[in-house]
């Protein structure tokens, strides 16, 4: 589930609070490279079904593209980055994670930690 603005979401009659994403570290690094005309992106990341990245999304002003990811899978795939944006994706353990994608020079994506 997602919202392009404020959210109120409950479940069980309990109001969830909005998770906040802290910036990707050394162990949940996201590689994008770029393939034909989009991006192959890659979160170097443990895919066991005790500790696994389960989705990953980007994010622009206008659009939103979601992939869902499974545990003893591969944490990978291909994205139309255009544009810039974020990309956030969930580690089941330690939780909601985020980074800046830019637009090169070249139309390629690169990323940038801010
Ligand atoms: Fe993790």
């Amino acid at each position: 589930m997602y919202a392009n603005g404020n959210a109120l979401i409950s479940c069980c009659g309990i109001t969830l609070p909005p998770l906040e994403a802290s910036e990707a570290d050394s162990e949940h690094e996201v590689k994008i490279e770029t393939v034909e005309d989009e991006s192959f992106i890659t979160i170097n990341h443990s895919m066991t079904k005790q500790h696994y990245i389960s989705f990953a999304a980007f994010t622009t002003s206008d659009r939103i593209q979601i992939v869902k990811f499974y545990p003893e899978g591969n944490a990978e795939t291909r994205m139309n980055l255009r544009g810039g944006g974020y990309l956030y994706f969930y580690c089941n353990r330690h939780g909601l994670m985020k980074q800046k994608v830019r637009q090169s020079r070249q139309g390629g994506q690169r990323t940038a930690r801010s």
